[in-house]
Formats: C-alpha cells, sequence, structure tokens
C-alpha cells in the first residue's frame, strides 16, 4: 500500500516524502509543478536510494487524478498541493480558493470513491489570527484570518470537519504549522522561492549571499522584548518527522485531530540575524521599516497535546535552521539569479 503525497516536489512536501521513504513506507508523488522542480524527484533518489512514483498531474484534472487512485493501491494521502503566497492570495483572491478549495474537494471526493480513508492535511498557524495570549493551543478560536490565502486553510478545515461528520470511517489529522525554515543536510532539497521572497529567511540568505542589498526588518515596536515580531520558527526536517507521526495516528482510527506543529520557543527578527550571523560568519545588513499590514506581535505553539498525544517533540535548534538554510542556498545559489537585486 502507498502515501500518496499531494505537492510532494514542493519544500515540506519533499522533505516528507524522504522522510516517509526513510521510515519504509511507499510513496507517490503529484505535483503540477507549478511551485517546484522535477529535479527534486531525482534529489530524493540521491538522498534516499528510492526513486518514488512521480505524477504530473493538476489536482483540478479529476479524471487524470482519478487515474492515479485507479492504477495505484493507496492507503492514505497527505495533501501538501496548495498556493502559499500571502501577497498573491490578497490580489488573486479567486485563483487562491480555486485551487486550494477546489483540489481539496477533489481529492476528498475520490478518496470517497476508492475508500481511501487516511488523510493528513497542511493546516497554518495562520488560522488563529491574532491570538488573545501566547502560547496558542489547538482550542484556541479560529477563522479570524487576515488574507484570502488563510481564509482558504480555515475552510478546508471546516470542508474535513463535516466530511468526518458525515463519514465515521474517515480518519483526518489537521496539522497547523507554525514557520518552517531550514533544509536537509545533504543542501540537495530545501525552499527556492520564485523572485523576491516574502518570508524572513529566504530573504535573509539572499542577502547574505549578496543577491538583495539588506534586510528590511518590519517594525521594531512590537509588543515584544525587543520590539521585532516574534515567531515559532521549526525545523523542516521536524516537520516532515510529524508527518510520519501523524501517518501513525490516523491508522489507529482517531477520527479527527488536529496538532500544532512547532517548537513552543519564540524568536524575533532580530534573534534571527545575530543567530545566522554567528552560525555562518556572514553579515547581514538591515534597515527599520514599517510594519507590514497583518503581520501580529508574537505567535507561537503550545506544544503540549502533539508531545502527548503524537509523541512529537522538535529536535533542531535555531543554529540548525540557520545553518541548513545557508548550506541549500550556498549549494544552489545560480550566477543568473542575480538578476532581480531589490535595492
Ligand atoms: P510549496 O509551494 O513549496 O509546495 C506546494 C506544492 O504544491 C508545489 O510543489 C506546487 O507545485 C504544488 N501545487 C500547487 N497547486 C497544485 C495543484 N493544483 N495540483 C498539483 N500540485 C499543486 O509549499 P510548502 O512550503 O511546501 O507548503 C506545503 C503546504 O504547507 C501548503 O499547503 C502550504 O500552504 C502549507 N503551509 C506552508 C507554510 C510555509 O511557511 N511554508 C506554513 C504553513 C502551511
Ligand atoms: N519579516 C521582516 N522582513 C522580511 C520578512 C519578514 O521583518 O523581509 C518579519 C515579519 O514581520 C515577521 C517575521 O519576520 O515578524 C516572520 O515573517 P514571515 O513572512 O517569514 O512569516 P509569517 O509569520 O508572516 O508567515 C508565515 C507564512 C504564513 C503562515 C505563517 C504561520 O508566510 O503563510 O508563517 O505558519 F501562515
Amino acid at each position: 500500500m502507498a502515501i500518496l503525497v499531494t505537492g510532494g516536489t514542493g519544500y515540506i512536501g519533499s522533505h516528507t516524502v524522504v522522510a516517509l521513504i526513510e521510515a519504509g513506507q511507499e510513496v507517490v508523488i503529484v505535483d503540477n509543478l507549478s511551485n517546484s522542480k522535477i529535479e527534486v524527484v531525482k534529489r530524493i533518489e540521491q538522498i534516499t536510494g528510492v526513486l518514488p512514483r512521480f505524477y504530473q498531474i493538476d489536482l483540478l484534472e479529476k479524471e487524470q487524478m482519478r487515474k492515479v487512485f485507479q492504477s495505484e493501491s493507496i492507503d492514505a494521502v497527505i495533501h501538501f498541493a496548495g498556493l502559499k503566497a500571502v501577497g498573491e492570495s490578497v490580489t488573486m483572491p479567486l485563483k487562491y480558493f480555486r485551487n486550494n478549495l477546489d483540489s481539496t474537494l477533489t481529492l476528498l471526493e475520490l478518496m470517497e470513491e476508492y475508500h481511501v480513508n487516511h488523510f493528513v492535511f497542511s493546516s497554518s498557524a495562520t488560522v488563529y489570527g491574532k491570538p488573545k495570549r501566547v502560547p496558542i493551543a489547538e482550542e484556541f478560536p479560529i477563522g479570524e484570518v487576515s488574507n484570502p490565502y488563510g481564509r482558504t486553510k480555515y475552510f478546508i478545515e471546516k470542508m474535513i470537519q463535516d466530511y468526518c461528520l458525515g463519514n465515521p470511517h474517515f480518519n483526518a489529522c489537521i496539522l497547523r504549522y507554525f514557520n518552517p525554515l531550514g533544509a536537509h543536510q545533504s543542501g540537495l532539497i530545501g525552499e527556492e522561492p520564485d523572485g523576491i521572497p516574502n518570508n524572513l529567511m529566504p530573504y535573509i540568505t539572499q542577502v547574505a549571499i549578496g543577491k538583495l542589498s539588506h534586510l528590511k526588518v518590519f517594525g521594531n515596536d512590537y509588543q515584544t522584548p525587543d520590539g521585532t515580531g516574534v515567531r515559532d520558527y521549526i525545523h523542516v526536517l521536524d516537520l516532515a518527522n510529524g508527518h510520519v507521526l501523524a501517518l501513525k495516528k490516523i491508522q489507529s482510527n482517531p477520527g479527527l485531530v488536529i496538532y500544532n506543529l512547532g517548537t513552543g520557543k519564540g524568536y524575533s527578527v532580530f534573534d534571527i540575524i545575530k543567530t545566522f550571523e554567528a552560525v555562518n560568519k556572514v553579515k547581514i545588513p538591515y534597515t527599520i521599516n514599517p510594519r507590514r499590514p497583518g503581520d501580529i506581535d508574537e505567535c507561537y505553539a503550545d506544544t503540549t497535546k502533539a508531545k502527548k498525544e503524537l509523541d512529537f517533540v522538535a529536535m533542531y535548534t535555531l543554529e540548525d535552521m540557520c545553518r541548513d538554510s545557508w548550506n541549500f542556498q550556498k549549494t544552489n545559489f545560480k550566477i543568473t539569479d542575480s538578476s532581480h537585486d531589490a535595492k
């Protein structure tokens, strides 16, 4: 029996495919390569010695997806595929609703048709919106999200919840990721954003390599110890391991379960800059800029439930995340990329 991984050539998906193969699972990947490259499949083979079966299919193409369910013996689905750029979702909300909602609906319908009853979904801490306090526990209210991307995560969570109520045989695990960083230590897979990065770490690594001139720190007047935004950064290898544990959990037929995947520790933007500079011996010039609309002061996870019920504990440190992100950037830097500097 195989695990179908949608979005399996993407950033978190590719690391999870590696972890699944290393845990002895058979993996089938579906990805339309809208935000990843076919080389990733080969790189997964380089790391694990196993070439996963790969289908270049858009999840919106139901008939093509049906063929995958017909020809593969699928026991569980881990659903990473989705669009994730917050800013783009504000200017192109329909694209986000169509892609993220429709793809999930197609998948759930095919799972019902082929009696596949194990599902893991990539949600996000963004569903909590601005929390009343930190750390954030799973039972905190959700839905007050500030952008269409976050809204798709909220809607899909509700879709899964309703489906679980209607189908008592269905087992689903919703994982709410905090902020993933880092890359596989081989430097073969990692995060490769197109154009100018929106997220902090890819921006920092591109400053470090000289592709961008300096980091713009978005606000130093937040209600945090040093005034900059605080987040719960988690190594992508820890996240990948969280999926292996989630899969094990849903095999015990729990119905619907929801977990935060974070470290439980909050670090500020200045903490990240200082740690990156110290670990990698590179200077990160920065300027203080106005706050970015929609950003919150602090966001970090209460990890109690994931620890108790999933046996999930993040192992990697912020130093590991900074080292591995930089290693991936150095290993994969292409000279031709240096054309788009945003000074
Ligand atoms: P990613 O963009 O690297 O990977 C997503 C993959 O899905 C890409 O390879 C893309 O080509 C594919 N895809 C998108 N739409 C598709 C479609 N219609 N059909 C087939 N393939 C499609 O993103 P990631 O960082 O690996 O994120 C994985 C999941 O985790 C996403 O759902 C994302 O929203 C969620 N998430 C990410 C973060 C983060 O900060 N990276 C945080 C919280 C949640
Ligand atoms: N930041 C800067 N300068 C930058 C980029 C970010 O100062 O150039 C700051 C932000 O203001 C924030 C922190 O760095 O305080 C982290 O910002 P990111 O953009 O890296 O991450 P966010 O917490 O804003 O959001 C990310 C994903 C969301 C996801 C959320 C929680 O982009 O999709 O984590 O999982 F929902």
